[in-house]
């Protein structure tokens, strides 16, 4: 599983990036605001840290406004991929994209049927949205193996990158699935190492180490 981190904070993408952890980044309107700084400038301070894809989302909600969008944050860098709302203006300009040798990824999925369409418009990543879903009493887990079947069934290559991801297992039953992707946010990211055995043991070990008196030299 590639492990995308969600947020358009460099700081956190750098440290994240620097433990070797991760294979991309996902952004959106509301992560540059919270960011609080320009979307041209931060994107390309990201597409700098990461190699691999950087999702950009366009603010048009027409095709033609969504391909001049598209065009200007490809610009970015190589490793742009266009975000893009699962509307069918959306998909239309998913499929041009895609067409034109563009990565793309089709967001605010929320359903198995939804995720068929952007597969059948081309699209390198389809972003269906776990946690929201969980919040509306739908289970996020099930629409993701929903998809996971429907894209087998056929060999869609589309990538499923499971989105609005909460909790560790969230990562955990996405992974036992099989989505491609995970996007997480960096605090979730980090809270994956975590168990308490591994701390009880490490300390142990090191009580006892200090106690041979020894020194690894
Ligand atoms: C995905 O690409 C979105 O940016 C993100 O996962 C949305 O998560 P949220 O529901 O926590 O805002």
């Amino acid at each position: 599983m590639k492990f995308f981190v969600d947020t358009a904070d460099v700081d956190e993408i750098r440290a994240l990036n620097e433990l070797g952890l991760l294979d991309g980044v996902t952004t959106n309107p509301s992560l540059i605001l919270k960011s609080g700084r320009d979307i041209m400038e931060v994107t390309k301070e990201i597409c700098s840290i990461v190699d691999g894809p950087v999702s950009a989302e366009v603010t048009a909600t027409d095709y033609e406004g969504m391909m001049s969008e598209a065009a200007v944050l490809a610009e970015i860098a190589d490793n742009i991929c266009i975000k893009l709302p699962l509307t069918l203006d959306g998909l239309r300009a998913c499929k041009a994209l895609t067409s034109a040798g563009h990565m793309t990824n089709v967001t605010l999925c929320f359903s198995a049927n939804q995720a068929l369409l952007a597969a059948k418009a081309g699209a390198t990543f389809i972003s269906p949205f776990i946690g929201r879903l969980d919040d509306m009493a739908i289970d996020g887990m099930e629409v993701i193996s929903e998809i996971r079947k429907i894209y087998d069934n056929y060999g869609f290559t589309t990538q499923i990158l499971a989105a609005s991801i909460r909790t560790v297992n969230h990562v955990k039953d996405a992974a036992l699935i099989g989505a491609d992707v995970a996007t997480v946010p960096p605090s979730t990211l980090k809270a994956l190492v975590k168990h308490p055995l591994t701390d009880k043991g490490l300390e142990a070990f090191l009580a006892d180490w200090a106690k041979t008196g020894q020194k690894i030299s």
